[in-house]
């Protein structure tokens, strides 16, 4: 049986990598940028070697300039991320949404899966905006981004990160898995579907923080709808000749621990649902990540 290939976004804000990536592979559906990813750009790193630090809106221009770099070569949606930590409000972070949103003609704002991001997202939808939710390591954030994009005008992209839960000793893979269920399951109930796309699932997944061949293909054999991926992943692939796994595939466990699945009941309020705590604090973690690259760039 042939299997559907996801939509392949590149995980990199180095416009050289876009160039490189679509000659090797013949194409590329979009890009994926993140503040870290923003910091090892070739030129940014140039800068602070040479112990040069930004403004803000040198910063937010450098972005800018990426982005439409970028954009010469992807047709596809680019997703923008904006900066913010636990002290963030949704005011704060709707207002960096509308000006990242002007970067291109398919930008997707990445807000962190936090209280004030979900809150920001929902608001920014009603606007007429495009969204991919990030950061999300459990279920009840991927629930809460269900709920909260339902009356979106477009889809929206859900971002599990996988690696991150590998390196901690469970299988990142399952936070996929659980989640394709229980959008499934959701998706059946009364009021679970998004009126504005005729019935169609209204949060693509996006499979994120892809660390080797085995996520790469166990994503497409979960039937995940987009899958970001490292340029390193991508010149992997190339060397087993753009090989395509079937729905059986399974990825080697290496010993990883299992995300247990849980029957989560659906609620339209995207608020019932906790999205601020996981055991392993990952979500902690990244969002701090993900601002102290921010940081360092900035004066
Ligand atoms: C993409 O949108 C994510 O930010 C990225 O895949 C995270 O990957 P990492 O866990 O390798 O940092």
């Amino acid at each position: 049986m042939s299997i559907k290939l996801p939509k392949i976004h590149l995980d990199s804000s180095d416009p050289a990598e876009t160039k490189k990536a679509k000659g090797l592979i013949g194409y590329l559906d979009g890009q994926t940028t993140n503040p870290s990813l923003v910091a090892n750009n070739p030129d940014i790193k140039k800068r602070l070697d040479e112990g040069k630090k930004l403004t803000e809106k040198e910063l937010l221009d450098f972005y800018k300039q990426v982005v439409q770099e970028i954009e010469k070569e992807v047709a596809g949606p680019i997703s923008v991320e904006v900066n913010a930590n636990w002290e963030s409000t949704a005011a704060d972070l709707l207002k960096q949404a509308e000006n990242m949103f002007t970067w291109g003609k398919n930008i997707h704002i990445k807000f962190p899966t936090i209280p004030a991001g979900l809150e920001a997202a929902n608001q920014f939808l009603k606007n007429g905006g495009r969204v991919n939710m990030t950061l999300v390591f459990t279920q009840e954030q991927a629930a809460a981004v269900y709920t909260a994009t339902l009356k979106a005008q477009s889809p929206s992209f859900l971002s599990p990160f996988i690696g991150r839960w590998d390196d901690r000793g469970f299988d990142g893979m399952d936070l996929v898995k659980n989640t394709l269920k229980m959008y499934r399951k959701f998706h059946s109930l009364p009021g679970g579907k998004n009126e504005n796309l005729k019935g169609k699932m209204h949060v693509l997944m996006l499979a994120a923080s892809i660390r080797s061949l085995d996520h790469f293909y166990a994503s497409i054999a979960l039937g995940a709808d987009i899958m970001t991926v490292p340029m390193k992943i991508l010149e992997q692939w190339i060397h087993e000749e753009q090989w395509i796994p079937d729905e059986h595939y399974r990825a080697p466990s290496k010993g990883l621990k299992s995300i247990v699945y849980k029957d989560l009941p659906f609620n339209p309020d995207f608020k019932s649902y906790d999205v601020s705590k996981e055991d392993g604090s990952l979500l902690d973690e990244g969002l701090k990540k993900f601002s102290a690259d921010w940081q360092k760039l900035l004066q």
